[in-house]
């Protein structure tokens, strides 16, 4: 049986590697890995989340609520928007971005992404018939090159994804450059990736009431630690939402993600620790990286920070394996376009693994 031609042609996409995977590859205790890996939350879930999942699990016989009003009013109270300008989503963000692709895209729309950015968009529009284009990151001055956007629309262009702050790159996108691309170009959606906001204390969701062409992607799996539960969110003009509702997936957020999602939001010192300790734990590895001469080590306003390691003398491959080998897991960027084979990706933990982390780097590199 053939697929659909688009699929014969796609690649899988690569996630950062698992604990259970390195633990069995390496002859390692799970429990021991520290994982730098997937940009999570290593502070664990709020304890209100976890004691709303337990009373929850007797009614998993039951399908889940269709209509999810009390958490789209907690989110709206969090983010500061209409309950009419919010849609969330069952598998995260990304079940976001898929839906606005199912909502948005015909075959043959451009795209533009760029690079290096979150590679999940191009993935999932891919499945729709869509192409991407590439714009810049300037990697000298870690910041967007607008110019390189606006000279890549083309009248097929459908979405710009900006990606603020960017991943892998760290560094926030002007507003100004934002509502530069939107003003000009007011047939195109302007998508406006805040997965990791509450690290760089800075959003735009302001924007979505002046223009009817961004849309705000938020997620939960990041300062709010439910990764495992999939939820995130999008933000935007009432009638986008309103487009997008039509062909969401009715039960696709479960039972459990709902209480856990709702319970999290309500947990609001659990949401300034997570941010607290989030940035603490950046700007100690930050500080104590950049002593070191090899590395290339980029500042962020996000949980995680893009490592440059060609002075090392190892392949970003070669070096995530030799930190595999005792316990580390972090992101080879090879996989990355825009990025050559000398990148890793590095997210927050505790400060007790971040200094073991920072004497394992030390060891490699002796
Ligand atoms: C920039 C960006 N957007 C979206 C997502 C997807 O998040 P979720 O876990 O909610 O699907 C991620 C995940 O790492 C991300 O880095």
């Amino acid at each position: 049986m053939k697929p659909r031609a688009i699929v014969s042609e796609m690649d899988s996409y690569v996630p950062g590697k698992s604990q259970d995977e390195i633990a069995s590859e390496f002859n390692l205790n799970k429990d021991e890995i520290i994982k730098l890996g997937s940009n999570e939350n290593p502070f664990g879930p709020s304890t209100k989340a976890i004691e709303a999942i337990e009373n929850e699990c007797k009614n998993i016989n039951r399908y889940p609520e269709s209509v999810l009003n009390e958490l789209q009013q907690e989110l709206a109270n969090y983010s500061g928007v209409k309950q009419s300008q919010i849609i969330i989503g069952g598998d995260g963000a990304d079940e976001i971005i898929d839906v606005l692709a199912k909502t948005f895209i015909n075959e043959g729309d451009e795209f533009i992404v760029p690079l290096p950015s979150y590679m999940y968009y191009e993935y999932l529009l891919q499945q729709y018939g869509a192409r991407p284009v590439y714009a810049e990151w300037n990697m000298n001055e870690n910041k967007l090159d607008i110019d390189s956007v606006l000279n890549s629309i083309t009248d097929k262009t459908k979405m710009i994804f900006l990606c603020t702050p960017n991943n892998p790159t760290g560094t926030l996108i002007d507003k100004k450059d934002i509502k530069d691309i939107a003003s000009k170009n007011p047939d195109v959606l302007i998508v406006v990736d805040e997965a990791y906001f509450e690290y760089a204390e800075v959003t735009n969701k302001d924007l979505i009431n002046e223009f009817d062409n961004i849309f705000i992607i938020r997620t939960m799996s990041k300062v709010m630690g439910l990764a495992g539960m999939r939820t995130g969110y999008g933000l935007a003009c009432s009638e986008i939402i309103e487009y997008m509702h039509r062909i969401k997936p009715v039960f696709s957020l479960t039972r459990l993600s709902y209480v856990a999602a709702l319970n999290t939001l309500r947990d609001k010192d659990y949401i300034e620790t997570s941010i607290e300790k989030g940035i603490e734990s950046r700007e100690y590895l930050y500080n104590e990286l950049s002593k070191i001469d090899s590395l290339n080590v980029f500042p962020s306003k996000s949980n995680f920070m893009l490592i440059g390691i060609k002075d090392t003398g190892f392949t970003a491959s070669e070096f995530a394996v030799e930190l595999m080998k005792k316990g580390v897991i972090v992101r080879d960027c090879t996989s990355f376009k825009g990025l050559d084979e000398y990148w890793i990706r590095i997210s927050i933990c505790t400060l007790e693994e971040d200094k073991k982390f920072i004497e394992i780097v030390k060891e490699v590199l002796s």
